[in-house]
């Protein structure tokens, strides 16, 4: 299986890119921001109470992304060709709960994707779809949060892959297929 971590910071396109990868190389999204956001919208109990930290741009809870995970990783089909996980692993805790959980099912992770994407940049492309996309984390008080919790918790798990081996910095300014491009001849090796 090829199991790709897709990490930058927010609005280095992590996304995007994983979108474009799922259709060329068929693997499964797992989006940790995109899985809160449905539970949020779900109107349950703890869906308000994640609202409140992603509202913030702060992490949720360990525990509850691990459990999340796990759980989705456990309902993968036999016919699976790899996963990308996108926004996770978020901390170095994070990266070396999803170690231990590919191991006790044989599997391990390929390659970190690390997105490289000039601060001004990131906040414009945020900004800007901050117009249109409801998200409440789209805001310039919430940017500069979940920028600095990037540097702080999020920075080290490149280094983490890195130690084993599987890191891969990629340019991520540019249009979106230059920067496919990059990631494609990266990922033609595996
Ligand atoms: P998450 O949903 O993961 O958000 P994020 O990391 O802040 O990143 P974004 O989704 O905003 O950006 P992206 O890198 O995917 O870029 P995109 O492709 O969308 O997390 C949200 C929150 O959930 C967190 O703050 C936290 O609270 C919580 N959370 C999530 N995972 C967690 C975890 N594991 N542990 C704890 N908490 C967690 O692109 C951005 C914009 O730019 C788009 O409009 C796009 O169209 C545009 N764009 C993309 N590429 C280009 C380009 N080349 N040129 C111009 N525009 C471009
Ligand atoms: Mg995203």
């Amino acid at each position: 299986m090829l199991n790709i971590i897709m990490c930058g910071a927010p609005g280095s396109g992590k996304g995007t890119q994983s979108d474009r990868i799922v259709e060329k190389y068929q693997l499964t999204h797992l989006s940790t921001g995109d899985l809160l956001r449905k539970e949020i919208a779900s109107g349950s109990e703890i869906g308000s109470q994640l609202n409140a930290i992603v509202s913030r741009g702060d992490l949720v809870p360990d525990e509850i992304i691990i459990d999340m995970l796990a759980s989705h990783i456990d309902a993968l089909g036999a016919n699976c060709k790899g996963v990308i996980f996108d926004g996770f692993p978020r901390n170095v805790a994070q990266a070396e709960a999803l170690e231990k959980m590919l191991a006790e099912r044989g599997l391990s992770t390929s390659v970190l994707l690390d997105m490289q994407v000039e601060q001004d940049e990131l906040i414009a492309r945020l900004l800007n779809r901050g117009k249109l996309s409801g998200r409440s984390d789209d805001n310039m008080e919430t940017i500069q949060q979940r920028l600095l919790v990037y540097e702080q918790k999020t920075k080290p798990v490149s280094d983490f892959y890195n130690s084993l081996g599987k890191y891969q910095a990629i340019n991520g300014m540019g249009t979106m297929d230059e920067i496919f491009a990059r990631i494609d001849e990266v990922l033609k090796a595996f």
